[in-house]
């Protein structure tokens, strides 16, 4: 049972209460979980692939981490851990079951599914102990959830001391000719190419416009800090079309 807190939060750009966000947003990743890894590289011609590897690049995995990715869908980001650290290991945490379900049939392709776990849960209350992680990573996940704070208190208190946290999510560009021509490719060729793979227009407007609701790099490094983390950087990809924020738990 959700209860009611009076508070509103965004979806997309609607206004809604708050206790009625994540239920919306798992309406979207279960109607598109089956073609999520076509359309992602549909509607970003195959970018978000380079920036998954500029994430990796920068997160130099160490062979024997354990890795949580949360929101982590159908495991691009723990598939690529994998790959390059030996002996490491990786737990796949998400709120949708359908779109687990798709990674764990894709791991069991890849011959890595006795390396990874796949969890239900809510990045707002991990279902994980403190202090037992080496990374948490969160790619594309975190603009969804309804209480960012929440998400980076949890990824603070599951890390252990010398953890580090990184975010991979869309953000904004800082010219506003390219923000307006970006603005016309993603209104209006987005939500019609959702139509056309996916046979679903509105999970694909939600996306765009819930990508305009997110904080920009600063805003969003000055959230990591609060939430405890040290040394907080960032590093805008494809002219800050989407960014890269790293942290320390010291
Ligand atoms: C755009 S997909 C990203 C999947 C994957 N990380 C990637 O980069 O391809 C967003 C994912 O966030 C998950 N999600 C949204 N809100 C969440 C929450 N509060 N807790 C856990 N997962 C959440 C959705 O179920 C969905 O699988």
């Amino acid at each position: 049972m959700t209860q009611e807190t009076g508070r509103t939060t965004h979806f997309g750009f609607e206004t809604v209460p708050e206790e009625e966000k994540a239920g919306r947003v798992h309406g979207v990743f279960t109607n598109v979980a089956s073609k999520y890894d076509v359309m992602n590289d549909a509607m970003s011609l195959g970018i978000h692939r380079v920036w998954k590897d500029a994430m990796l690049d920068w997160l130099a995995p160490r062979p024997g981490q354990r890795l949580l990715d949360v929101a982590g869908g159908t495991g691009d980001i723990a598939f690529r851990f994998l790959n390059r650290a030996p002996g490491a290991s990786a737990v796949v945490c998400d709120m949708t079951e359908g779109m687990l379900i798709a990674g764990r049939q894709r791991a069991e392709a890849e011959n890595m599914a006795d390396r990874l776990d796949w969890v239900v849960g809510d990045a707002m209350a991990l279902p994980f102990e403190s202090g037992t992680f080496d990374t948490y990573t969160i790619s594309f996940g975190i603009r969804n959830v309804t209480r960012i704070p929440d998400a980076l208190r949890e990824a603070y208190r599951v890390l252990r001391p010398g953890g580090r946290l990184m975010v991979l999510e869309f953000s904004q560009l800082p010219n506003p000719m390219m923000q307006k021509a970006y603005d016309l490719y993603s209104f209006n060729v987005i939500p019609p190419l959702g139509q056309a793979i996916a046979g679903d227009r509105d999970s694909y407007q939600y996306l765009v416009e819930s990508i305009r609701q997110f904080p920009d790099q600063d805003r969003f490094a000055s959230m990591i800090a609060d939430a405890g983390f040290d040394n907080v950087k960032y590093r805008n990809l494809s002219f800050g079309i989407a960014a890269l924020h790293s942290g320390w738990k010291i």
